[in-house]
C-alpha cells in the first residue's frame, strides 16, 4: 500500500505540465501558467468527450469526474518529442538567429517510447481512471476511426497550428455538440470588432518556434463559422477598456492654441496607439444552431 507521502515523491520525480489533484493531498506541480478554467467547460454529464492536445490529462479527468460517460484524451507531440534535446536545438537557433527544421521534432527528437505521456499515465493510475489515450495528431489522424463525440475540448492548441481555418473544419468533423476552443488571441484597442489574425514566425511569443496565428475575437468567431458551426459564444473575450482618458489640462489647451497661432497650422495631435495586448480567448462552437 503506497502512502500519500510515497505517492507525492513519485509524482515528483516525473515532470508535469499539469496541476493536478490525485487526492489524499497528493498535487502534481505543474509548470502551466496559463491553465484553462475549469469554470469555462460546459455540462459533460452523460456526454462523450474529446480532449484534444490533453498533454497529462487534467481535463480529460475532470470530464470523467463530472460524469461524462466516455472520454478519450489524444495527444502526440507532447508525448513524443524529447524536450531537452529540442529545447538545446531551439537555443542554438535562438543564438543564430536562424528558424529551427520544425519536421526534426518528428525524427531526430521523437521519442517513441512517449516519455511525455509518463504523466497522463502515472494520474491515470492514482486516480483509477478510464480515459482512454489515442495517439495521435490531430491533423493527420483518421476521423472515421476516431469518430464523434458530444463534446469536444481544444485547449491550448489552435495557436499551435499551421492550418488553422482546416484544423477548425477537422474539430467539426468530429463534434456532435460543442466544441471548447480555448486559445491565445490578441486584443488590439478598438479593433476587435476587425477580424485580423497575427502570424509569428519566430520565437517571439513565449520563446516557442510552435506559436504561429494568434487571433482577434473577431477572427476566432470567423473561423469558427468557416468551419462549420452553427454558432459561436464568446465564454473569454478581450479585457475591458480601460477607462476614459482624463481630459487636457487646460494650461495644455493653450498650449495647443499658441502653437496654433504661431505656426499657423494645427499643433500636432498627441500619437494615439492602439496597443496590443494578448490574452487567452475561450468560445464555445456549436454544432448546431
Ligand atoms: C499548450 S498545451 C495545452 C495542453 C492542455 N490542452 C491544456 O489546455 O492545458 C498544447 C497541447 O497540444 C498538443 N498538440 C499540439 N499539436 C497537436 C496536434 N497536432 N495533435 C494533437 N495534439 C497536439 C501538445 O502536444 C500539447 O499537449
Amino acid at each position: 500500500m503506497t502512502t500519500p507521502a510515497e505517492l507525492q515523491a513519485q509524482a515528483d520525480a516525473l515532470g508535469w505540465y499539469h496541476t493536478i489533484d490525485l487526492g489524499n493531498g497528493v498535487v502534481t506541480k505543474g509548470i502551466s501558467v496559463q491553465e484553462t478554467s475549469a469554470a469555462v467547460l460546459p455540462d459533460v454529464q452523460g456526454r462523450s468527450v474529446l480532449d484534444i492536445g490533453a498533454w497529462d490529462g487534467k481535463f480529460s479527468f475532470l470530464a470523467e469526474q463530472r460524469g461524462a460517460d466516455r472520454v478519450v484524451a489524444l495527444d502526440h507531440y507532447a508525448w513524443g518529442v524529447d524536450f531537452v534535446a529540442r529545447g538545446a536545438y531551439w537555443e542554438e537557433c535562438i543564438r543564430n538567429g536562424t528558424l529551427p527544421d520544425q519536421s526534426r521534432d518528428e525524427t531526430d527528437f521523437w521519442r517513441p517510447d512517449l516519455p511525455g505521456r509518463r504523466g497522463f499515465e502515472f494520474a491515470a493510475r492514482a486516480l483509477g481512471s478510464k480515459v482512454e489515450p489515442v495517439v495521435g495528431d490531430f491533423q493527420k489522424v483518421d476521423l472515421a476511426e476516431l469518430g464523434r463525440f458530444d463534446v469536444v475540448l481544444y485547449l491550448g492548441v489552435l495557436y499551435h497550428m499551421k492550418e488553422p481555418l482546416t484544423c477548425l473544419e477537422r474539430l467539426r468533423a468530429v463534434t456532435n455538440e460543442v466544441a471548447v476552443i480555448e486559445t491565445e488571441a490578441v486584443h488590439l484597442q478598438g479593433m476587435d470588432g476587425d477580424a485580423l489574425l497575427q502570424f509569428h514566425a519566430g520565437s517571439d511569443l513565449r520563446t516557442d518556434f510552435g506559436n504561429w496565428y494568434v487571433p482577434t475575437i473577431a477572427a476566432l468567431h470567423n473561423l469558427c463559422r468557416a468551419a462549420g458551426f452553427a454558432r459561436i459564444e464568446t465564454i473569454v473575450g478581450p479585457p475591458p477598456p480601460p477607462p476614459p482618458a482624463t481630459p487636457p489640462a487646460a494650461s495644455a489647451g493653450l498650449v495647443h492654441e499658441m502653437a496654433r497661432r504661431v505656426r499657423g497650422t494645427p499643433a500636432p495631435e498627441p500619437v494615439r496607439s492602439a496597443p496590443s495586448q494578448n490574452y487567452r480567448a475561450v468560445v464555445h462552437a456549436f454544432a448546431g444552431s
